[in-house]
């Protein structure tokens, strides 16, 4: 029977080791929880990095595997320097920055786009043991963008679709890429390439059309004697989940306790992995200067930042972790009083209930990144208001913006505007936040 092979550099699960033995825990990021509902459903299978390095560990491989089979899991094992160089490297130092237009974060090194291309043959290798004729092999990120066009290569009949879950960045941006071709060549092995949003689709087309001369008809390419198709897919959520796990008897219990604990201090919720295309600094920024423009909010209102750890071997997101943490103790001893706290700050991750709880609890949420390929948070707390109420204020640049236009769309590095949202949010009848959300 035709099945679909999903592959992404993360598993739905990450492998790691805690008191030498294996521990799998849910993977971070949109990808991760977006694809799983998907997948649900379907005849699949999903092969990807196990986020873990076999070393020391060889005996329990098998064991891993056959764990990971029975969820139709396919891990693919990388060693430390692999990963270092492709993952860290030119996956998250090279193509992150410049897809996310922070050109000046690009670091462009010949040694890692060589494991780069090592990396993506090794994917490669894993999706021609599983792939028969009639299969269709479904490639998402920037991590593998080699990987159409080395599948294509060993089998030219395959049904093969390439979707990015982060932006593609206009031609003048992405045109720094010293193996721009190579990369180009590499995704147009697909027969269809999928983004986000329209502009990603244009910005895309540009890009094949000045640098590999493609031209296009409505997004349909002729290339030698194939034909390829790109357009523009939004990801959304799984609805009715984020839906009905708001209305569980135990995450009402979990509502009320923290009710009870914050009293009447209203909730503004931020969630984020730590990533400076999130706009953290500049989101604190603008909670400190609504509070000191607005002294008479001061004891009223908390915001309940939830910062999920992320790439934490890379400097940026080292950088900027202690950038985020100097900020809240600044904003912390600024406005602290003995019975409220500006900022409340977690560090760490939280499963799908506790993630609904906080969706259900807060007041407004407050989804300000500097650029996003989709953002799948600021659906999954409208999704969870089931009585309409609540308001969510959402960074222009985020993927979703284009669909959440009943939001109030801010533009992230503009403080002041941000700090004005927030005072409208808190102050917004609760009509108005019903016809908004419905
Ligand atoms: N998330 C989670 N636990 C947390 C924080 C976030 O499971 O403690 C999930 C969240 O529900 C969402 C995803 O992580 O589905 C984040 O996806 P998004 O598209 O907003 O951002 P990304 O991290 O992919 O850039
Ligand atoms: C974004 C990317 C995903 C990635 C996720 C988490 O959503 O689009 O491909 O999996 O971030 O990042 P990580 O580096 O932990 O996989």
């Amino acid at each position: 029977m035709e099945k679909t092979i999903i592959v992404s550099n993360r598993l739905p699960v990450t492998l790691s080791r805690k008191d030498n033995k294996v521990v799998f825990t849910p993977s971070p990021g949109g990808l991760a929880t977006g694809l799983a509902g998907a997948s649900k459903d379907m005849n699949s299978v999903w092969i990807g990095w196990a986020g873990f390095s076999p070393e020391g560990f060889q005996e329990n491989i098998d064991e891993i595997r056959l764990n990971l089979e029975k969820q139709r899991l396919v891990p693919i094992f990388l060693n430390d320097e692999d990963v270092n160089q492709f993952y860290e490297g030119f996956s998250n130092t090279t193509l992150w920055p410049l897809f996310h237009s922070f050109p000046t974060y690009t670091s462009c090194h010949e040694e890692q786009w060589e494991v780069y291309q090592k990396v993506n043959e090794i994917f490669c290798e894993e999706v021609l043991k599983h792939a028969g004729e009639e299969d269709l092999i479904w490639i998402h990120d920037y991590h593998l963008l080699l990987l159409p066009g080395l599948i294509r290569k060993k089998l030219p009949k395959a049904k093969i679709a390439y979707f990015q879950h982060i932006p593609f960045p206009s031609y003048e941006i992405f045109r720094i890429l010293p193996w721009r071709e190579r990369i180009l060549e590499g995704v147009t092995g697909a027969d269809l390439i999928g983004f986000h949003t329209h502009d990603d689709v244009k910005h895309f087309l540009t890009s094949i059309q000045r640098i590999l001369g493609m031209e296009n008809k409505m997004g349909t390419v002729r290339a030698e004697e194939r034909i390829f198709k790109v357009d523009a897919f939004p990801l959304g959520i799984d609805y009715y989940k984020y839906r009905e796990m708001s209305m569980l008897k135990s995450t009402e219990r979990q509502v009320g306790l923290h009710r009870k604990q914050f009293q009447d201090v209203k909730i503004i919720l931020s969630i984020d992995r730590l990533d400076y295309t999130k706009g953290i600094p500049e989101r604190l920024k603008g909670f400190d200067t609504f509070l000191e423009k607005n002294p008479e909010f001061r004891e009223k209102v908390s915001l309940l930042m939830i910062v999920v750890p992320s790439r934490e071997k890379v400097q940026l997101y080292k950088d900027l972790k202690m950038e985020i943490d100097e900020m809240v103790g600044n904003i912390t001893s600024k406005y602290r009083t003995v019975n409220w706290t500006p900022v409340l700050y977690f560090y760490r991750s939280y499963p799908l209930q506790s993630l609904s709880a906080f969706y259900k609890l807060s007041d407004v949420a407050l989804i300000t990144p500097l650029r996003d390929g989709m953002n799948l948070v600021c659906k999954e707390y409208v999704a969870s208001r089931h009585d309409e109420s609540g308001v969510l204020i959402l960074s222009e640049m985020a993927g979703a913006a284009k669909e959440l236009s009943d939001a109030l769309i801010i533009n992230p590095y503009n403080v002041e505007e941000c700090a004005n949202a927030i005072k409208t949010a808190l102050c917004m009848p609760l009509d108005e936040q019903k016809k908004k959300n419905v």
